[in-house]
């Protein structure tokens, strides 16, 4: 059955590195990969077309489809509107709408850009992380929020960090389930010395671990979690986290790979369907270069083809293609070391076609 993709470049590099991503897709449909493609705008883009970030046509799109992959979205030419008409909010608004709730950002150190990171070899050599981010929850939209006005006159800034036990139940699961399927270690990460919010969270990731004994289960604080990860990342196999607290560990988790542009992403509602984008933003002072990394995008079409298209072997050979480019020594600006050949956007995205 032919399954629906819906596209959303966004904004900035989104543009230049979706268009790759495309090209492999159309490449794949010789392997027998029957999907449509739709493209629509979000973000900066959805403002300028329909004037606000998450057009209603680009909603009802990704409402039918069965998979969604987006560039980046925002630019400095957002920057001054009224906060719902922001770029980020198109990206807010997708999660929730399609409860999108589980975010996997694995953080993995190619073998041959292990120079590339600001940590000692030895510390980064074979990382292989996956952090699980609550991505719908938390203080992104716990209600009440907002900016308000005391007695004194003085205004006030608000926000809520919430968490019901199902919310918890649902995200522990699929972080059990991926730790089931690796080296069976999780590791969750909450701040519940100090809030009510992650005490209820320890306690109901510790009863949904009791289903799976294979799992070795430990907790940390995320203070510690953001120091163990710079000191000792290879310690980690797999960490689930609160929204913000997910937002903030796979930032450093992507760097200790030192290339940002290399780390793909997918956020999956409860029935796998997914919407799969590079973890970097939309870089607006390299947009229209040419010199963007797509590779952190043709990445998210392999996690694309894992989860939610159910062609594994289609993913495995993906992987395989971006691992030849990097063995024949091909580098984007963002990756390049000495030695190597660097190239722009088009010239990778093509190499990576051509290893397929
Ligand atoms: C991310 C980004 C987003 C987030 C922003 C752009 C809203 O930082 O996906 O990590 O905070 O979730
Ligand atoms: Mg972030």
């Amino acid at each position: 059955m032919t399954k629906k993709i819906a596209v959303l470049p966004g904004d900035g590099i989104g543009v230049e590195i979706i268009a790759e991503a495309l090209k492999l897709l159309d490449a794949l449909k010789n392997d027998g990969l029957d999907v449509e493609l739709t493209e629509a705008p979000v973000g900066g883009a959805g403002y300028d077309a329909a004037g606000k970030p998450l057009p209603d046509e680009t909603l009802a799109l990704v409402k039918q489809a069965d998979a969604i992959l987006l560039g980046a979205v925002g630019g400095p030419q957002y920057e001054n509107l009224s906060r719902e008409l922001r770029p980020e909010r198109g990206l807010l608004g997708l999660r929730s709408e399609l409860e999108l709730f589980a975010n996997l950002r694995p953080a993995i150190l190619y073998p041959q850009l292990a120079d590339a990171s600001s940590l000692k070899t030895e510390v980064v050599a074979g990382l292989d992380i996956m952090i699980v981010r609550e991505l719908t929850g938390g203080i992104y939209f716990g209600e009440p929020r907002g900016i308000r006005k005391k007695d004194n006159g003085e205004r006030e800034g608000f926000n809520t960090l919430v968490y019901s036990e199902s919310e918890v139940d649902r995200i522990s699961r699929v972080a059990f389930d991926i730790a089931m399927k690796r080296g069976k270690k999780l590791c969750s990460v909450d701040k519940a010395n100090v809030l009510e919010v992650s005490e209820l969270w320890r306690e109901v990731v510790e009863n949904v671990g009791q289903e799976y004994k294979e799992v070795e289960l430990s907790h940390m604080y995320v203070d510690n979690a953001a120091m163990q990860l710079v000191k000792w990342p290879k310690q980690f196999d797999v960490m689930v986290t609160k929204n913000m607290f997910g937002d903030i560990l796979s930032d450093t988790a992507a760097m200790l790979t030192g290339s940002i542009g290399m780390l793909p992403s997918a956020s999956l509602d409860a029935n796998s369907k997914g919407m799969y984008e590079p973890i970097h933003g939309s870089a607006p002072d390299i947009a229209g270069k040419g010199v963007a990394n797509p590779l952190a995008t043709i990445l998210s079409v392999a996690m694309m083809l894992r989860y939610s298209l159910d062609q594994p072997a289609l993913a495995d050979k993906i992987d395989t293609a971006v691992g030849r480019v990097l063995d024949k020594g091909l580098r984007t600006p963002d990756i390049m070391a000495q030695g190597c050949k660097e190239v722009g956007t088009v010239e990778m995205g093509e190499a990576v076609l051509a290893e397929l």
